[in-house]
């Protein structure tokens, strides 16, 4: 058997031989024989955008490996930090690399005292963070013009670095603006996670003491989070940085992505449908109403995924972790009630719907007190090293501007009638 496909024009009876490569057919290839044909692929269900030595999933066995590691050893052995580099730059770090890294992050998390009070501080004071998280991160652009330079790689870095730094800063200083309380500086003592949450909670006392148990659940989750190859907000990265914009304007426009209830915003959603239930009494008539049409469950299903997302099991340990130190959340019997419920339901196993990586999140992020609008914020903090590692990766393989086509299904050639004719 060869590894090819055969397309044929019944048109003209011409055909052509395609290699299958790499798990995918060359769509330059048969432009040769259909040229003016398109394939119609709305929401790239069956469409490789790229090619990405990055992130690999395999949606049937539930499969997750950054750069070939597995995502339950990397959730294991290593640290969001570490993760970044390895997505970013393709190795696991020196111990030499990894100080170097770890450094200019940390020393890299101020933002422009311009950012903070004109911007940050100018939303209204009910402004969801996300839309704060948006603004800001492409206000960024307007202070490293030199971002534009995408093609000198001291540049690149130096704004990949600036990126993943300010991104907890930008996040925590959003929050502190929509609650009315004094943005908190970074502490440059603390490792990345813990400066993260001493920005959100800091208040009078003179240095934030993080609970290293929370630090450390918030540093798995930010590695289970931290890329999942060409999901929307990747796309959108990618799509903006082909057009050889800076990475700061791409990054708004991937962060924009995540905003959405499909995507990053169904963590917010899997907590407002939890909390709807109320009961787990409540769930099987929940459920009733979902398999008739009455909306979808939060944090279930996935694009790719056709078995239980492995970095829902992660989140489920991690929650048992995190509860001890603050007690359990009383929510988590109604996810695990609906679990139970919809893994037993035909209509959710025929059609391969199982928990997806919201679906335990929001639980945990509730259980550490962060409110509901940061949930989908706490998303992109750790995915901007996923959408810079695209962005780089994007720019090195000097990807073609994504310009897709179209199936016309509008009007044909028509004459302008005067408004009074009409
Ligand atoms: C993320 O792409 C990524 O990698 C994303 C992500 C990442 O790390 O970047 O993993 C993060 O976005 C996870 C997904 C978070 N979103 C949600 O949990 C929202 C709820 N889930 C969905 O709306 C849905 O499952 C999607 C958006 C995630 C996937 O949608 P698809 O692939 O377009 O699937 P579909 O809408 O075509 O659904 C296929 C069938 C349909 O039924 P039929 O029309 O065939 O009868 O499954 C049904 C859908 O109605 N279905 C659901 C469902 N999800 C799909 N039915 C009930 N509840 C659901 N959650």
């Amino acid at each position: 058997m060869t590894e090819s496909v055969t397309i044929t024009d019944n048109r003209t009876g011409e055909s052509i031989e395609i290699p299958i490569v790499d798990g995918g057919i060359d769509a330059g290839s048969w432009k040769k024989l259909l040229g003016n044909i398109w394939f119609a692929d709305p929401g790239f269900t069956q469409t490789a955008a790229t090619e990405s030595a990055i992130t690999e999933l395999d949606g049937e066995a539930g499969v997750l490996r950054y750069r070939g590691y597995p995502i339950e050893q990397l959730a294991e052995k290593s640290t969001y930090l570490e993760v970044a580099f390895l997505l970013i730059y393709g190795e696991l770090p020196t111990p030499q690399q990894y100080e170097d890294w770890t450094h200019a992050i940390t020393y890299h998390t101020f933002i422009h005292e311009n950012v903070r009070k004109r911007t940050l501080e100018g939303f209204h004071h009910d402004a969801h963070p996300m839309g704060m998280l948006v603004s800001t991160v492409a206000a960024l652009s307007t202070f490293y013009p030199e971002a534009k330079d995408i093609h000198v790689e001291e540049i690149r870095n130096k704004q990949i670095v600036r990126a993943i730094a300010k991104m907890p800063t930008l996040a925590a200083g959003a929050h502190r603006s929509s609650v009315g309380m004094p943005f908190v500086y970074p502490d440059n003592t603390l490792d990345f996670t813990s400066n993260f949450l001493s920005m959100m909670w800091k208040i009078a006392e003179p240095h934030y003491e993080a609970d290293p148990v929370l630090s450390r659940a918030l540093d798995v989750l930010f590695i289970l989070h931290a890329d999942h190859e060409q999901n929307c907000g990747t796309t959108a990265m990618r799509v903006i940085g082909s057009s050889h914009a800076d990475p700061y304007s791409a990054l708004a426009g991937a962060t924009a992505a995540l905003y959405g209830p499909r995507h990053g915003g169904a963590n917010e959603a899997v907590i407002k449908m939890l909390t709807e239930i109320g009961h787990i009494d409540n769930v099987a008539d929940y459920v009733k109403s979902v398999k008739e049409g009455k909306g979808r469950l939060q944090g279930f299903g996935h694009r790719v995924y056709k078995n239980y997302d492995p970095r829902a099991k992660i989140i489920k340990e991690t929650a048992d972790k995190v509860f001890e130190v603050t007690g359990k959340n009383p929510l988590l019997d109604i996810a695990l009630k609906l679990e139970e419920v919809a893994l037993a339901d035909d209509y959710f196993v025929s059609r391969k719907l199982y928990p997806n990586v919201d679906f335990y999140s929001g639980l945990i992020y509730q259980a550490m007190r962060f409110p509901i609008e940061m949930f989908t914020v706490l998303f992109a903090i750790p995915r901007t090293a996923g959408w810079l590692a695209h962005w780089r990766e994007l720019v090195l393989q000097d990807q073609k501007i994504a310009r897709p086509r179209q199936l016309y299904t509008g009007s044909g050639p028509r004459d302008y009638v005067g408004i009074y004719q009409r």
